[in-house]
Parts: C-alpha cells; sequence; structure tokens
C-alpha cells in the first residue's frame, strides 16, 4: 500500500514538475520566435516595398506601350501590337525576377568575396621554407633546446604598447620551466613569440644558440 501511495506521489510531482518546465521552455520558445519573425517581417515588407515600385516602372511601360499602340493604330501590324502588349504585361513578374535573382545571388557570392580578401589582403607570414633550413637539419638542430631570450619586446600592431618590455632569460635544454603571473602579464605572449606567431619587435631568441628569426616557419614550428 505504502508503495502503491509512494509511486501515485512520484507521479504527479513528475507531472507538475513536466507543467512547470512546460511553461519556461514555451516562453524561451515564444523569445526565439519572436526574434525570427521580427527578421521574416522585415524581409517580407522589403519585398513588398520593392514589389510597389517595381510595378510602378511596368505599369508606365506598359502604359506607354499602349498609348504608342493607340496613337499609331493604323500603321501597326495587328501581331506586333499583340506581341507588344503582351510583353509589357509580362515584364512585372519577370523584372521582379531578375531583381531577386540578382540580389540572391549577391548574397550567396559574399563567402566568395571574403574568401579572395583572405588570399590577397591578409598580412603574411615570414618565409616558411629557408635554404639555411636544410643545413640546420643535417646538423640535428634542436639538440639540447636551450633557449635564450635577449631583450625581447613585442607588440601585436604597430600602433599598440608593447607587451614584452625586454625579457631576458635563459632556459638550458632539459629544463623544466613554468611561467607564472598575473593575467594579461605576456604569458601566452612570450609562446607567440617563440613560435613567432607573432615576430619580436626587438631583441632575439636563440634555440641551441641559432637565432630563429633566421630559420624558416616550418621548421621553426615543428622542432
Ligand atoms: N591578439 C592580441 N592583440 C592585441 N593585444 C593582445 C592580444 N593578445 C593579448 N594581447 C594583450 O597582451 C597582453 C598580454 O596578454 P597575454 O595573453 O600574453 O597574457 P597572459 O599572461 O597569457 O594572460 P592569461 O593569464 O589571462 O592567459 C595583454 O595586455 C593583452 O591584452
Ligand atoms: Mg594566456
Amino acid at each position: 500500500m505504502t508503495v502503491f501511495i509512494l509511486c501515485r506521489f512520484t507521479d504527479r510531482l513528475i507531472l507538475f514538475m513536466i507543467s512547470l518546465a512546460r511553461h519556461s521552455f514555451k516562453s524561451a520558445f515564444n523569445s526565439k520566435l519572436a526574434v525570427s519573425t521580427s527578421f521574416a517581417w522585415s524581409k517580407t515588407a522589403l519585398d513588398q516595398w520593392l514589389l510597389i515600385r517595381l510595378t510602378f516602372v511596368c505599369c508606365s511601360v506598359v502604359f506607354g506601350a499602349a498609348l504608342f499602340v493607340v496613337f499609331y493604330a493604323e500603321t501597326l501590324n495587328v501581331a506586333l501590337v499583340g506581341t507588344v502588349v503582351s510583353s509589357a504585361l509580362n515584364l512585372t513578374s519577370e523584372l521582379r525576377f531578375a531583381v531577386r535573382f540578382t540580389t540572391d545571388m549577391e548574397s550567396k557570392l559574399n563567402g566568395f568575396v571574403r574568401l579572395e580578401e583572405y588570399a590577397r589582403d591578409l598580412p603574411r607570414e615570414k618565409a616558411y621554407e629557408k635554404e639555411s633550413d636544410r643545413a640546420l637539419v643535417n646538423r640535428g638542430w634542436v639538440k639540447e633546446g636551450r633557449v635564450e631570450m635577449r631583450g625581447l619586446k613585442m607588440r601585436y600592431r604597430e600602433d599598440l604598447d608593447l607587451v614584452l618590455k625586454g625579457v631576458d632569460v635563459v632556459i638550458e635544454g632539459g629544463e623544466k620551466c613554468g611561467v607564472v603571473g598575473r593575467t594579461g602579464s605576456g604569458k601566452s605572449s612570450l609562446m607567440m613569440a617563440l613560435f613567432r606567431i607573432v615576430e619580436a619587435s626587438e631583441g632575439r631568441i636563440l634555440v641551441d644558440g641559432e637565432d630563429i628569426s633566421t630559420v624558416g616557419l616550418d621548421l621553426l614550428r615543428r622542432r
């Protein structure tokens, strides 16, 4: 009997929880629907705005064609008159289709414009491979992994302040080293400079005695 009552109670409790959750889901759904509808509404309104103007243009053309036909009725061929008037009437839908097709195509091709921008206009990194890399590989660079930073200064862009302001540090090969500091103190920037994701403004980083600014980026980042 107790189990039966307990089951009934939990059933009711679950139903109650569901009815509570239903309201919160419903209001979340409604607010998202309202946002989506507001965009759809704007699009429909713009469509109508365009349609009114296009229809006006087309009516003017039909009116012109009709006037032309009336004035030259006696000299014109009947078939030609029919063609002119029906073509003018068809213009409304054709013009609307053409405008919509062009704007649709323009917005869909935006992705290509963005790609072209990335391919042509983004500043490039320094050389990925260099002549001198082969000699380094033959020498088995990096052997020890001794990292030496000498007066290292770095900024993210020309017009920004220095983020690393003259770092002098030597980390011996095989040594474990931790970098600590408050947020924004430049811990990640140190790694950016080490892998030349951002080039140093001044100073040098030497890895096993080799200035990394003279090494090809591919070799540097792989080793
Ligand atoms: N891409 C960037 N462009 C411009 N400034 C940047 C960029 N990344 C970081 N900074 C600036 O460089 C400074 C150092 O940031 P960095 O990310 O190196 O700090 P952090 O010590 O790694 O901080 P956290 O502990 O939060 O990771 C900060 O003042 C930050 O605002
Ligand atoms: Mg960081």
